[in-house]
């Protein structure tokens, strides 16, 4: 289950490189399905990364893995049987393979997703757009059966929102179904055009417009070698550690684009910053100001993923800062353990209002998801005293060596800790 103990030690200073984004890795490895061969370099080595791994592997890939390349080869026979149910249960991204299955099969049999409980995590926008693609899905007892009867067909989607994952589907299945596809009110996230850009490395015809993404379906897909992003919400946890420790950073093979409507907010708390092509370098003052408001959006907005470790950042602020969910309906599960440690938050259906202390105290907390954990262990780090930190496992599915690297800036952590107190 993992266990950390995270002792307030001070700021943080130092230079960390950041990895591929998790965001990005997962639903390529699912449109792998569609392609001869695909290289991916600066891939990360995280949990949900090896259940699709294994979930290729159940289906009939070879895939291997040398340091940080990954490669995956997908021309032989695939077995389009029911996913495996395991690793399809511990995360949310499984969903992604329907829309690759479907193309590549012209069936799939798949369990509802699993990942983060943060709310309902419905998936009606991926189902709703590959039966206007043509797919018959029936829904039986938690069981996905789908068929299409020969080929996908290329249709106008409409999205009611700007949905990233039924995006990433729709534009996987799209890629060699017949005719054209117009996605309109796709999702914008840089996750959703590395995905593109995959695709046509293959060979697909995906254009990226503003709110829309056309897609010519062709014949099939070849090889491709491509370079994972930068993982934005890596960086802008490390960021919130530094922010929330009074400590200065420098984050590289990072890209100050993608954090264009997160950087100006650590400006706002009172930090100095100061970015490169690929590198961006924070220092925080001895204590952070608040900030009026922080309203999570969809890409180019605020980013649900930063909301959490933001908060934390943001405890010891002076001041109040009144946060606003807009993407899930109940992400704010770690406001219950950053108020173990101290924090004085109220939460009212999507806001929470978190009010400044002059300090919060070590405690017994648990992670309660991947970006609500990260939170807690940003919190930790500016504690005073020692944080016992349990379930760190959720931390393992989006964070690469995320101890191994705290340590390296300074931090005082164990892992492997004593089992929490009652
Ligand atoms: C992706 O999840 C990310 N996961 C999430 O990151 C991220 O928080 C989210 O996008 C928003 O940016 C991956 O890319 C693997 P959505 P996804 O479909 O695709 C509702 C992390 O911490 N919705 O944009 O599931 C849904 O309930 C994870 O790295 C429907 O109603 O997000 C939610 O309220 C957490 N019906 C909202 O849309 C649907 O069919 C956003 O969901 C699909 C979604």
């Amino acid at each position: 289950m993992g266990t950390w103990c995270i002792e307030g030690a001070g700021p943080l200073a130092g230079t960390v490189e950041i990895h591929g984004a998790k965001n990005a890795v997962l639903p390529i490895l699912s449109a792998s399905l569609l392609a001869e061969e695909t290289t991916l370099l600066r891939c990360p080595a995280l949990t949900d990364v090896s259940a699709a791994k294994e979930i290729l592997q159940c289906l009939g890939c070879r895939v291997t893995q040398a340091l940080d390349v990954l490669r995956v080869d997908a021309s032989g026979e695939i077995a389009c049987e029911a996913l495996p149910e395991q690793p399809a249960r511990e995360m949310r991204s499984s969903i992604l393979f329907l829309g690759a299955l479907l193309a590549r099969c012209g069936r799939a049999r798949i369990g509802f997703p699993g990942g983060c409980e943060l709310g309902p995590r419905p998936i009606d926008l991926h189902l709703a757009g590959l039966r206007r693609l043509g797919a018959e899905i029936r829904e039986e007892g938690g069981i996905l059966e789908c068929r299409v009867g020969g080929r996908l067909r290329g249709a106008p989607i409409a999205l009611p929102f700007p949905s990233v994952g039924a995006t990433e589907n729709l534009m996987i299945a799209a890629a060699t179904a017949e005719g054209e596809t117009v996605i309109t009110n796709a999702a914008r996230e840089p996750e959703v055009r590395a995905l593109a850009d995959y695709l046509n490395a293959c060979g697909a015809q995906i254009a990226c417009e503003d709110d829309h993404i056309r897609i010519c379906g062709v014949e099939s897909l070849g090889a491709a070698t491509v370079s994972i992003i930068p993982d934005r919400i890596e960086a802008v946890t490390y960021l919130c550690a530094a922010a929330a420790t009074g400590g200065e950073i420098r984050l590289e093979r990072v890209c100050p684009a993608h954090l264009a409507a997160v950087l100006p907010i650590f400006e706002e708390m009172g930090c100095r910053l100061k970015t490169e092509e690929a590198a961006i370098e924070l220092t925080a003052p001895r204590r952070l100001s608040s900030v009026a408001a922080v309203k999570t959006m969809p890409y180019p907005g605020f980013p649900t993923d930063a909301q959490a470790p933001l908060m934390a950042a943001l405890c010891c602020a002076r001041g109040s800062t009144l946060f606003i969910e807009t993407i899930f309906s109940a992400r704010y599960r770690h406001v219950g353990e950053l108020e173990r440690m101290g924090a004085q938050i109220r939460t009212e259906g999507r806001m929470a209002l978190v009010r400044g202390v002059e300090r919060l105290h070590g405690a017994a907390v648990r992670c309660t998801d991947l970006r609500g954990g990260a939170a807690l262990a940003v919190a930790a780090l500016a504690a005073e005293g020692e944080t016992v930190l349990s379930e760190t496992r959720h931390l393992d599915r989006g964070y690469c060596d995320f101890a191994k690297q705290l340590g390296a800036l300074g931090a005082k952590i164990r892992t492997g800790g004593p089992p929490p107190s009652a």
